[in-house]
């Protein structure tokens, strides 16, 4: 049977960052995230017995590196399904995928749900993200709707996400602005295998709990300022953990500081926004729907920016009937 995924990529006010089991992606803490309306992957899974190999394209490329990751989430499938046949994947971004705006995100959520129709078996939204974050942790927060907690859990069954609150609660908008098409250097999966080696890290996990719970009032009160103010203290905690591993992960260019420097520039001004950062070089903005208009109108006189991605709150991954081939 063949089935397609429409799922969104995320980002995360309180970031995940190191992980206690690498095998099954178990997180080291709890993350708090929002799924992202214009930052999408759409996938088709067929399995049939025609195929004698499984085959994955991205994006119109034959894969053969992230097609063993793809692969792998087959097989899983394949085992619940408890069945052997081979499967065709086809996949695609609606924005450039490895320089850090998650498409592992979107793209593991995708898969997942096209997938596990395909195989013609029933999950529930909650196996549905489980089975996600095996694929990659964030992912598993691509599949409820809005906006979204992961509990890092300490086993398989207990590690998933689930809707706080849906995607129509709060009209913020997060506008990416693309500041290169560079791949980054060192993957999210390969980042974070050297957290612990950070000294900053057992003082990160200290507070963490703490961040959670007031992002979550933040969302609840619908309180802008203080939620800006808590994502981008965090989104630095995140890189000065970075920065400070054994050989030290620097994924910022000069535009990324740019573009940190002029949010904050434009604060002084009275525009309210705040900036989030993941593993790459382009920087998230966030305002209010009411603030848009202002920030755009500043965003176009900065000659840096090769692109901006306007994204408001989504819901989460679904099926849909544009299957791709
Ligand atoms: C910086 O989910 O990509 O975006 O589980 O190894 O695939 P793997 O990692 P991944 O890490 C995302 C890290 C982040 C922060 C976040 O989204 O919480």
């Amino acid at each position: 049977m063949k089935a397609t995924s429409i799922a969104p990529s995320n980002l995360a006010f309180i970031k995940y960052w190191g992980k206690k089991d690498e095998k099954l992606r178990l997180p080291l803490n709890d993350s708090l995230s929002m799924n992202l309306s214009n930052l999408t992957t759409i996938t088709t899974v067929e399995f049939d017995k025609r195929y004698t190999d499984d085959v994955v394209v991205i994006d119109g490329k034959r894969e053969e590196k992230e097609g063993e990751r793809v692969i792998k989430h087959l097989d899983l499938i394949r085992k619940i399904a408890q069945m052997s046949l081979k499967a065709k994947v086809v996949s695609k971004n609606n924005f450039p995928a490895g320089t850090g705006l998650s498409s592992s995100a979107s793209g593991f959520a995708a898969l997942t749900v096209a997938g596990v129709k395909a195989a013609g078996i029933l999950l529930s939204q909650k196996e549905l993200s489980l089975l996600s974050r095996l694929g990659s942790g964030s992912a598993c927060r691509s599949i409820p709707d809005g906006f979204v907690q992961w509990y890092r859990g300490n086993s398989h069954a207990t590690s998933y996400a689930v809707s706080l609150f849906p995607s129509d609660w709060w009209e913020i908008v997060d506008v990416v602005t693309v500041v290169s098409r560079r791949k980054k250097e060192v993957s999210t999966t390969e980042g974070q295998k050297k957290t612990a080696s950070s000294s900053f890290m057992k003082i990160r996990l200290e507070g963490i709990n703490e961040k959670i719970r007031l992002c979550k009032e933040f969302i609840k009160k619908r309180q802008f300022t203080a939620l800006g103010e808590l994502t981008e203290k965090e989104a630095l905690e995140m890189h000065a953990v970075m920065l400070t591993t054994d050989k030290p992960l620097l994924y910022w260019l000069p535009e990324t500081v740019m573009m940190m420097r002029l949010v904050r520039k434009w604060r002084r001004e009275g525009i309210p926004v705040y900036f989030s950062l993941n593993t790459g070089q382009d920087v998230h903005l966030l305002c209010e729907k009411k603030t848009q208009k202002r920030l755009l109108d500043k965003l176009k006189t900065v000659g840096e920016i090769k692109n901006i991605i306007i994204n408001t709150p989504a819901k989460g991954a679904r099926l849909s009937n544009n299957h791709l081939f």
